[in-house]
């Protein structure tokens, strides 16, 4: 490995692997770092959909169909619905908008049944949801961020303030019903729905003259297993080459979603089992490391991890709660003939999240140790994260971290803050809101997970971005420089790297979009006493990152700063 590689994320990970390797030695002990906080006790609703927006509110949700919330909705906005399980008139909220940045939240109206849906940003920053349940399921929901003051909080009471800040829906965006589908965003800018219950197919939204319809998707005929239907929510990833990797139950395809063609298809991962819901494993596209100079190749690798072996779901139906995968694999999707690596995480897991962070590494959250995903189906939950260093060698790459006292288990959710937190919350593992006189009673509060890097000891080092501002807006392919600073001083090029994160939308164990790019870095410079300015160049194609807000964070000795919204265009 050379010290002068132009991309330094290979050195970062590289000076990360020491450490790490003393504390893979102890993975099975009782932590190795980052610490927790209880934001919020009740945000009035469970957190099993969530979405962040540019102006740091995360948008979540719930179900509209399961009774009452501990929120009160806008007065007069109540939701009338004859097929409503437990009330037929509801004036509770099943969304709201919780702001990062103050730790206040306010409720939000969804009309129709949102319950099991998927999402992604748009170009623009708007929240576009589809699908759902019941009355919701062909709906298409947008959210603007917008922000005024009047409606930040939990004490807001006058609705009118608010009044364009709110969701709204579009009867029969959807050509088809979707429940337990996935979204990506596209290269032009579209959104891709693929699958979901009984839907062996995708369409897009927006629609156009070229694709105004269903599309069936064979693959997912091949990947139903008819009784357990282990290949709802696919895990979907666009490729570096413009093609959607999609894996379902246990095995993937490379996908033209123009020309319908399977481009490639990659062997089933070793062992056999299932990984998606509802199994529920998890996945994520590992950091896309782009040169300098447009063009070349760039590496894609996939990471998916745990999951229920086949058949934990009907053995859970009768009481036996089967002990959830404890093996990862990774693949390199443009390998001419790629293979799955197989790795051993320190315990199984089913049901977690895993968020990319801005150091490169991933964080695998949530879930239980045991049992699967569906009603009263999980067991034995696991409070402690895990992070995952891809960089490191194989055998030092996870390291334990200090446990929540709050399982989270069916219908959790965690994203990425840009202050670096991994915002954590949800679990409802019943039909109902239960709340007492049940295993793991349905949880409304919010909490925050501080990785390491976050503690003060490395505020000597930790950089902060002072140029340029957030919400700024860069080209495609277009060089431009950050300056930052950091108190030590003495920072040296191979110490930085420069990483780009898409905010994704996150449900069932998948954050949909989620995407993280080492940018090409040259020229650091001095530029006044603890002042330095690096040259980055953006990505250069809508292929390696689609249009649309990302999280742009300088990282400093495996400490990053806090990230800039950077509107690429
Ligand atoms: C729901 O709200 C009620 C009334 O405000 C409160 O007593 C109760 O503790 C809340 N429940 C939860 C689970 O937060
Ligand atoms: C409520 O908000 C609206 C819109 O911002 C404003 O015009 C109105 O004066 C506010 N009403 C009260 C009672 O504050
Ligand atoms: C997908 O197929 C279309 C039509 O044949 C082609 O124009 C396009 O380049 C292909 N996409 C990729 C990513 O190869
Ligand atoms: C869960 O909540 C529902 C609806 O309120 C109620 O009918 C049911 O008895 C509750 N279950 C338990 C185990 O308390």
């Amino acid at each position: 490995m050379s010290l002068h590689h132009p991309c330094n994320l290979s050195l970062l990970l590289f000076l990360a692997s020491a450490a790490a390797a003393v504390i893979a030695a102890d993975a099975s002990g009782s932590g190795g770092g980052g610490s927790w906080q209880l934001l919020q006790s009740s945000i009035g609703i469970s957190a099993m959909h969530m979405q962040l927006l540019s102006n740091d509110r995360v948008v979540i949700f719930d179900r509209t169909d399961f009774g009452i919330s501990n929120i009160s909705l806008a007065a007069g906005n109540c939701r009338e619905d004859p097929n409503e399980r437990v009330v037929t008139r509801d004036c509770s909220a099943h969304s709201v908008e919780y702001d990062s940045a103050t730790n206040t939240f306010r409720p939000l109206t969804v009309q129709t049944d949102v319950w099991c849906s998927s999402g992604s940003a748009m170009p623009d920053g708007r929240l576009l949801q589809t699908g759902g349940f019941n009355d919701g399921e062909r709906r298409v929901r947008s959210f603007s961020p917008c922000a005024p003051a009047a409606c930040s909080s939990s004490t807001t009471t006058n609705a009118s303030a608010c009044i364009g800040c709110d969701w709204v829906e579009y009867e029969n965006g959807l050509a088809a019903r979707r429940w337990y589908s996935t979204n990506h965003l596209l290269p032009d800018g579209r959104q891709i729905i693929v699958g979901g219950r009984r839907q062996f197919n995708y369409e897009f939204y927006p629609k156009n003259d070229a694709a105004p319809g269903v599309y069936s998707l064979p693959f997912l005929v091949q990947t139903n297993d008819p009784d357990t239907e282990n290949n709802l929510y696919p895990f979907v990833f666009l490729n570096v080459d413009g093609n959607l990797f999609i894996f379902a139950n246990n095995r993937a395809i490379l996908y033209n979603y123009s020309s319908r063609a399977v481009v490639k298809s990659y062997p089933a991962i070793p062992g056999g089992d299932p990984r998606s819901y509802p199994s529920t494993g998890s996945a994520a596209l590992l950091p896309l490391k782009l040169a300098l100079q447009p063009g070349g190749d760039v590496a894609a690798e996939v990471l998916v991890c745990g999951g229920a072996p086949r058949g934990s779901y009907e053995k859970a139906k009768v009481g036996n709660f089967v002990k959830g995968l404890g093996t990862c694999g990774r693949i390199r999707v443009n390998d001419p003939n790629p293979v799955w690596v197989m790795e051993t995480m320190p315990r199984e897991r089913v049901m977690g999240d895993m968020v990319m962070l801005p150091d490169g590494n991933v964080l695998i959250v949530n879930g239980a140790g045991s049992g699967t995903a569906g009603w009263e189906y999980g067991r034995d939950p696991v409070l402690n994260p895990v992070i995952y260093r891809p960089g490191n060698p194989v055998g030092s790459r996870f390291e334990v971290q200090n446990p929540t006292a709050v399982p989270r288990m069916y219908h959790s959710a965690a994203v990425l803050l840009r202050d670096g937190r991994v915002l954590v919350g949800g679990s409802n593992p019943h039909v109902y809101y239960n709340f007492t006189g049940v295993m793991f009673p349905t949880d409304l509060s919010l909490e925050a997970f501080s990785p390491a890097y976050l503690d003060g000891s490395f505020d000597g080092v930790r950089p902060a971005v002072v140029s340029p501002a957030s919400g700024s807006g860069v080209a495609y392919g277009q060089k431009f420089a950050i300056r930052f600073t950091v108190a030590a001083g003495d920072v040296k090029a191979d110490d930085v790297a420069v990483t780009m994160v898409a905010p994704p939308f996150t449900t069932h164990s998948f954050a949909m979009n989620q995407r993280l790019l080492v940018l090409g870095s040259e020229k650091l410079r001095s530029v006044a006493a603890g002042s330095y300015e690096v040259t980055v160049s953006s990505p250069g194609s809508r292929n390696l990152a689609p249009a649309g807000y990302y999280m742009v964070f300088v990282v400093h000795r495996e400490i990053p700063s806090t990230g800039v919204w950077v509107k690429l265009h």
